[in-house]
């Protein structure tokens, strides 16, 4: 009885590279019993046709067409582009640069902004990503900043990319991360900003518990 009365909301969630905002909305989507759904990995989705189809970034009548013909999806929290499971090909190395260029397009932008607003016109959603309380979903009911230091998010990062058993050195992975910030924060569509009504949590000290837990107790509040 309860569970049907229970509002279904949409959560907006945005902030910068590795401040750890995939792993929260991912668990606060599983205990709420929610969709989540991962911006970044459509982008990157899109990245992987103009890569497979030899379209240049540069080109927007080919990305207009491109966006028209592919078909990018998610199916059991798997990106799909048509119909193929795309989710270990959108983490390749060349896929994470051309993501970035792609994202900054406005026909990639317009026809995914498009997608995602179907995605959660029915409540019941933890949308991730850079522009989200911003622009794709202005009146989401409850919207979080997550964020930490670029230090903390650079040696994130970097322990990643050791334990997968590649090399990095952690300086330039830090350099790298505040040159990206700059990028993302200027960049003139949908640049990294939180929302005036965000919840900005800064996670340079807490541990994904507590995130989810900080992120939990404002969902309460909201009656869920
Ligand atoms: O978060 P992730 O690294 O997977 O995002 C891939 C690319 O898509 C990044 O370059 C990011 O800036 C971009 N992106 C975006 N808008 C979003 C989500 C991701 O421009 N809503």
């Amino acid at each position: 009885m309860e569970s049907n009365t229970r509002k279904r909301l949409i959560i907006a969630v945005d902030g910068p590279a590795g401040s750890g905002k995939s792993s929260a909305s991912r668990l606060l989507a599983e205990r709420l019993s929610y969709r989540y759904i991962d911006t970044g990995a459509m982008y990157r989705a899109a990245a992987v046709a103009a890569y497979r189809s030899g379209v240049s970034v540069e080109n927007d009548v080919a990305l207009e067409q491109l966006m028209k013909d592919v078909v990018i999806s998610f199916k059991s929290g798997r990106i799909h582009l048509d119909g193929e499971d795309v989710s270990r090909a959108i983490r390749e190395p060349e896929i994470d640069g051309l993501s970035s260029a792609v994202s900054a397009r406005a026909p990639i932008r317009k026809a995914l902004i498009a997608l995602q607003r179907r995605m959660a016109e029915n409540g019941g959603v933890v949308m991730e990503g850079r522009d989200i309380g911003t622009v794709v979903l202005p009146d989401a009911d409850i919207k979080f900043f997550i964020t930490a230091s670029a230090e903390v998010r650079g040696r994130r990062r970097y322990t990643e990319r050791i334990e997968r058993g590649e090399t990095a050195d952690l300086e330039e992975v830090i350099e790298a991360m505040k040159r990206r910030d700059e990028r993302d924060a200027q960049r003139e569509l949908s640049p990294l900003v939180p929302a005036d009504d965000a919840q900005v949590l800064e996670t340079s000290s807490l541990n994904l518990e507590e995130v989810v837990d900080r992120m939990m107790e404002r969902a309460k509040k909201h009656g869920i």
